[in-house]
């Protein structure tokens, strides 16, 4: 009789009845570990989203949006249960970011000593709802890197602030939880900064937009139509307050001294000819930069982090710091006379003499900066943190010398890449260069590095460009699904497995569809 109930519970076990049975726990970034239980948890009307803490309510709010999204129904938040419900809860005893999340006929229950760490296993239990069921499961996750990325440029095209909204949607739902925003580019200045008002007043506008790619030999066509946005302050900090509430950290990215034509068409005198300038209308980079000999350039950059600084809480200030091209500078009396009177061998030297200036001051108001592999050129002060993008040899050097990295490498990292090998056919008028789902995932932030300087790998990031992204669909094309990869680099490292992520993406993208996100279907119509 023993043995008879022994095997029907064995055979109840392995033919489930239901598709969250079925499908088994499918969760993406992959958790640290899983126990499946017999049975389901059947989402009602009546259940409730309990809240064992104030600080957790805003959290069951977006639980309780997502299970409408997702099932049609609309449970209410509450201090307490009264029948069946998915109860949230801090307790110490987790790392920070750590949660645990149990789930069985009668309910679920989130526990962690954060609310972002709720806030994980909220997003973990979302992928688990199928059919208005949840699989009866133990889930003990935590994060292997600290930082996960991922980067907007809202300078090549704008972004509204809804729309931006909806891009933290996303990072949130990957559990990325820092927001790295290209504010000021060539292309368009995007933030208000009171004290320069033709920043956003010439800078943030364009008269035209090149049509199609750029061709050397000038034969380009121009759109005729004027382009333009920016965020006012209030937006900023709409932004900043909404990505917080969910655990998300933003970081602003100021260009110097390249990329700047946008404050140099504002405020000529911020380059090395005097102008004039004007917002550029084509992709590429521009020769013009900020004069780095003028004490004015650097009065102007201070006063510009002083306004940033007040709207973003973030340790981390961007600097850009990539792609500046060294031709004015060779050129310009007040940049030769800046490298006689500092002893600077070379414009590489100017280059990191900026860099250090600007890192000096930036400390002196209590932050930090980042800034993008090129300001290891001609030296770089141990404290300023290097985004390795142009593969991952920069971070390596970086890490070796002692500087904190985050790995961006563009051959895993770069989201404006198209999505399959024939670019031509499935995303024509994109950046041909290519990296697959599959590719983002192989990433290795560590590559060939050893202990003790992997220590100094924070993380990795997904940057998505936007010279052939034009709206928030295409925004959501390109980083769907392989933001899932990158997320799972990053959260899960240790414990990667690409097939394993095949097989549970699914429940992730069910997720996508209730949400009427638009992702890429390549992987799952087989091409690559
Ligand atoms: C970059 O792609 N220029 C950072
Ligand atoms: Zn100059």
């Amino acid at each position: 009789m023993k043995y008879l109930a022994l095997s029907l519970l064995f055979l109840w076990s392995i033919v489930p009845g239901s598709a969250a049975e079925r499908d088994g726990i499918r969760i993406v970034p992959r958790p640290a570990a899983v126990e499946e239980l017999p049975g389901s948890f059947r989402l009602t009307s009546r259940m409730r989203i309990v809240v064992g803490d104030e600080r957790l309510r805003s959290i069951a709010e977006i639980l309780a949006r997502a299970v409408e999204t997702q099932t049609g129904l609309s449970p209410v938040v509450a201090a307490e249960p009264d029948g069946p419900a998915v109860t949230l809860r801090l307790d110490p005893g987790f790392e920070t970011e750590e949660y645990r999340l149990e789930v069985t006929k009668r309910g679920a229950v989130v526990s962690a000593s954060t609310p972002q760490g709720v806030l994980h296993g909220v997003r973990s239990l979302q992928q688990l709802i199928a059919d208005g069921e949840v699989p009866a499961c133990i889930v003990r996750d935590k994060p292997c890197f600290a930082y996960r990325g991922a980067m907007l440029d809202v300078c090549r095209h704008f972004f509204p602030v809804e729309e931006v909204k909806t891009f933290i949607d996303l990072l949130s739902l990957h559990k990325i939880n820092r927001f790295h925003w290209h504010l000021t580019d060539d292309q368009g200045w995007r933030i208000e900064i009171r004290k320069y008002p033709l920043l956003t007043r010439i800078g943030s506008r364009r008269s035209e937009t090149l049509v199609g790619y750029y061709r050397k030999n000038g034969d380009n066509t121009y759109d005729g139509t004027p382009y333009g946005g920016y965020y006012t302050q209030d937006d900023i900090r709409e932004i900043v307050r909404y990505a917080a509430e969910r655990h998300i950290e933003v970081i602003p990215e100021i260009e110097m001294p390249g990329h700047g034509l946008a404050a140099l068409a504002a405020y000529p005198y911020l380059g090395c000819t005097g102008g004039p300038y004007e917002v550029w209308t084509r992709w590429g980079v521009s020769e013009d930069v900020y004069c780095a000999g003028k004490e004015s350039t650097f009065r102007f950059v201070e006063d510009v982090l002083a306004e940033v600084m007040e709207l973003f809480p973030s340790k981390l200030i961007h600097i850009g710091g990539d792609e500046c091209p060294k031709g004015r500078w060779k050129k310009c009396p007040l940049c030769q006379r800046r490298m006689r009177e500092e002893g600077l061998k070379n414009e590489f030297e100017l280059q990191s003499y900026f860099v250090r200036r600007v890192e000096r001051w930036v400390q002196s108001h209590g932050r930090e900066i980042v800034g993008w592999d090129e300001i290891l050129q001609g030296g770089v002060s141990k404290t300023a943190t290097v985004m390795s993008w142009n593969g991952t040899g920069p971070g390596i050097k970086a890490a070796r010398q002692g500087n904190p990295v985050i790995m961006t490498p563009k051959w895993y990292c770069y989201f404006d890449y198209s999505q399959t090998s024939d670019p031509e056919r499935y995303e024509p008028l994109g950046n041909t260069r290519y990296v697959s789902v599959r590719q983002a995932y192989r990433l290795d932030p560590y590559d060939q590095l050893r202990l003790p300087e992997r220590e100094r790998i924070m993380g990795v990031q997904c940057n998505l460009w936007t010279e052939y992204v034009a709206d928030m669909k295409r925004v959501q094309h390109m980083v769907l699904p392989r933001m899932a990869a990158l997320a799972e680099v990053g959260w899960a490292y240790d414990r990667k497995d690409y097939d394993d992520f095949v097989r549970r993406i699914p429940a992730l993208v069910s997720v996508y569809r209730a949400e009427g996100y638009h992702f890429a279907p390549y992987l799952f119509d087989g091409i690559e």
